[in-house]
């Protein structure tokens, strides 16, 4: 058998998710039973709740995988599991799963980092070409990550202080909006305009840093001295403006890092990525150059298990192994 099978299993955050993939490419089933409805009353995720989904329904989760993937135990070569970055009692049960069905079934096991996991979403759809970039805009994480092989990840630039995705879904809370606020944001920026000047954090000269703090309070801010005068801003154009902001900045350093480290391919992955308004800003961008831009749907944009299964896959084929105390690791290291 010249095919390598492996078996994805995710629950850093708000998702069981748990898939089978062929060769790093090919999804051969892909499962996600997504907790946002018992999030929303609460306007986040409470990692508490999230811990008790996981264990609900890890065993059905994985079972259907099966099910669907028309696959036996026999054909698993290796089980891959997000150990981290997440919420800690969340990744724990992913990681327990793992381990256990591991043990049970004598399997090897190989951790993955979520954002690895996230970037190689992008190779389910197509083949990398390397140097790469990688754009990784998530609820939890703003990063450039520069690749000069399967494997290895250097991170060029990251945020200092929110994600691109929690200053999303903090302004969408200042609109009332519901949880997860980055999707209302979208639809709503597509029928507001962009007139409010909110500013642009690009950080020192050359940077590659990121910084959505500031933009946050600039929004709250115009939004309490407006009603202090007795006006009410549209929240389409609130929304609009907002986005102008975040994708103006992440289109521009995306573009400066593709030259600067002539990269033959780049690759945008994390839940932001599934935004209409930076989708287009950046196909508008490359559509200059002679980079190949790759965005994944938006089924492989949000978390899933199929990416922690074709990152594992390279992790698997360089030989890297988990030992039996692997551990959810909150703040791993990518
Ligand atoms: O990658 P992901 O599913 O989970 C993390 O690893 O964080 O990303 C979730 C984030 C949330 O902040 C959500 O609001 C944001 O992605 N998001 C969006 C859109 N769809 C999801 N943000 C902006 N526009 C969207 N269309
Ligand atoms: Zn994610």
């Amino acid at each position: 058998k010249n095919d390598t099978i492996i078996l994805g299993i995710e629950t850093s955050c708000d998702e069981t998710a748990v898939a089978i993939v062929k060769n790093g490419t090919t999804i051969v089933s892909n499962v996600v039973a997504s907790q946002i409805e018992s999030h929303k009353r609460f306007g986040g995720v409470v990692p508490e709740i999230a811990s008790r989904h996981h264990v609900e329904q890890m065993t059905l989760v994985l079972e259907e995988a099966f099910t669907q993937a028309k696959l036996t135990w026999d054909e698993i070569d290796a089980i891959a599991v997000t150990e981290g970055p997440g919420l800690v009692g969340a990744l724990l049960i992913g990681v327990n799963t793992a381990k256990a069905v591991a043990f049970a079934k004598q399997k090897p096991l190989v951790g993955v980092h979520h954002i690895a996991g996230h970037i190689y979403a992008n190779r389910l759809e197509t083949e990398f070409q390397f140097p790469l970039l990688a754009l990784i805009v998530s609820g939890g994480h703003t990063e450039l990550v520069l690749m000069k092989e399967h494997g290895s990840y250097e991170v060029i630039g990251e945020t200092r202080d929110d994600a691109a995705g929690e200053a999303y879904d903090k302004v969408a809370r200042m609109l009332s909006l519901p949880y997860p606020g980055g999707p209302q944001i979208d639809r709503l920026a597509a029928e507001g305009e962009a007139n409010i000047n909110f500013p642009r954090a690009w950080l020192e000269e050359g940077s590659y840093d990121f910084s959505f703090s500031g933009l946050k309070s600039s929004v709250i801010n115009t939004i309490h001295n407006a009603s202090q005068r007795g006006e009410e801003l549209k929240s389409q154009d609130i929304a609009a403006s907002f986005q102008s902001s975040v994708v103006d900045v992440l289109v521009s350093k995306t573009l400066r890092a593709a030259k600067e480290y002539k990269v033959k391919q780049v690759i945008v992955a994390g839940g932001v990525a599934a935004n209409s308004g930076l989708r287009n800003a950046l196909k508008d961008a490359f559509a200059d150059t002679e980079v190949p831009l790759l965005i994944p749907p938006l089924k492989l944009c949000t978390d899933n298990a199929a990416m922690i299964a074709a990152a594992g896959t390279i992790a698997y084929e360089q030989g890297k192994r988990a030992s039996w105390d692997l551990n959810a690791n909150p703040s791993l290291i990518l």
